[in-house]
């Protein structure tokens, strides 16, 4: 299913969504799949909580037939757990993807997430042994290391390789570092070079022109975007075009009325297509739900005109019905306002 790639040359290769708690919901990752993203990713999920059949986890595992492959992310310390939930995720999911990379305190402290890093005995342990006990490809999400000491993401990778994990992705932090510095792209390069399986880049890629940089740097056989897709769904399919792997007429919010429009409006009449598409897919699949929509609307107003007010109007809304209403008039209205 995935191949290493080698040195850059301009050609396409596969952008994923990150995995982002509270944020890439199933509609979501449906929305973003529509604006161009190859692979999502469900957020991460407890494996404890999923063995003992939690349904508030089980929840997060929800995919639609359109989500393909579909590819739940959980966490753990505990082995057993971990293969317990593969063993069940397996029934429904198509590739499982592990996550050694989370720096949250409540996560690291179970030694779980980019903790085990710390403990490279254990998590190729605990990768071998769900990779023994389930049929389905098994990929790894890491950082380069935990920050104490020197960094040991190109020895766990290869030793990842030899048990036979599918994919790698590396976000070039350390735990240490969380989300602060610049993302060390050279880092994961390294591993490029050194191992045979796939490796996919990720930290800090926010448009075409980082994009381009990452791959030709890393060589890397894909990339992955979080932050840079938060409230920007069609982040993916700019890239894409920008790179010449896509065409306007492959994106569904370019019209011959999006020509005519000014910047602004166009950003307006973008985000107006997807939050109108957001919501589309919510209703389809999942049903409206108020900790998302709100979130996701405070995401996709950020930093265009007049976005405060409309913060504050959503307060004041008393069915999600008008909550949407309320954000689809203004960015309906920005896309008909003059910019003058
Ligand atoms: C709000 C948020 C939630 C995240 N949740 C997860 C998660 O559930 N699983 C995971 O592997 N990484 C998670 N991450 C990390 C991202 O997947 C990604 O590795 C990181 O943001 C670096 O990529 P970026 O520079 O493109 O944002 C999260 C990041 C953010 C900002």
């Amino acid at each position: 299913m995935f191949e290493k790639l080698g040195e850059w040359k301009g050609e396409r290769r596969p952008i994923f969504l990150a995995p982002m708690a509270g944020v890439t919901d199933l509609p979501y990752r449906l929305l973003a799949r529509e604006c161009g993203a190859d692979f999502t990713i469900t957020e991460f999920t407890n494996s404890t909580a999923l063995s003992r059949k939690a349904t508030t986890s089980w929840a997060k595992m929800e995919s639609h037939p359109d989500e393909e492959p579909f590819i739940p992310q959980i966490f753990g310390g505990d082995v057993n757990d971990m293969v317990t939930a593969a063993i069940l995720l397996s029934e429904s999911a198509d590739i499982i993807d592990l996550n050694f990379g989370c720096p949250a305190p409540k996560v690291t402290k179970i030694c779980a997430g980019a903790a085990l890093m710390g403990e490279p005995d254990n998590l190729v342990n605990m990768v071998k042994e769900i990779i023994e006990n389930v049929d389905i490809p098994v990929t790894a999400k890491m950082r380069l290391g935990t920050g104490s000491g020197e960094n040991n993401v190109l020895q766990i990778s290869k030793e990842l390789e030899s048990i036979g994990v599918s994919r790698i992705c590396i976000h070039g932090r350390t735990l240490k570092q969380r989300y602060m510095g610049e993302a060390d792209w050279s880092q994961i390069a390294e591993v490029v070079q050194a191992v045979n399986v796939p490796v996919v880049a990720n930290g800090d890629v926010v448009d075409a022109k980082s994009a381009a940089a990452c791959l030709k740097q890393t060589a890397a056989s894909g990339l992955m975007i979080g932050r840079g897709a938060i409230g920007r769904p069609n982040i993916f399919a700019e890239i894409k075009m920008e790179l010449g792997w896509m065409t306007e007429k492959e994106v569904p919010w370019i019209d011959e009325r999006w020509h005519k429009l000014d910047e602004l409006q166009q950003q307006f009449a973008t985000r107006s297509w997807c939050w109108n598409r957001y919501v589309d897919l919510c209703r389809q699949t999942t049903g409206l739900r108020a900790k998302w929509m709100k979130r996701h609307a405070i995401s996709f107003t950020k930093g265009l005109p007049g976005s405060k007010k409309v913060r504050s109007m959503m307060h004041e809304t008393s069915s999600l019905e008008e909550f949407n209403d309320c954000i689809q008039k203004y960015l309906d209205d920005g896309i008909n306002a003059s910019s003058e």
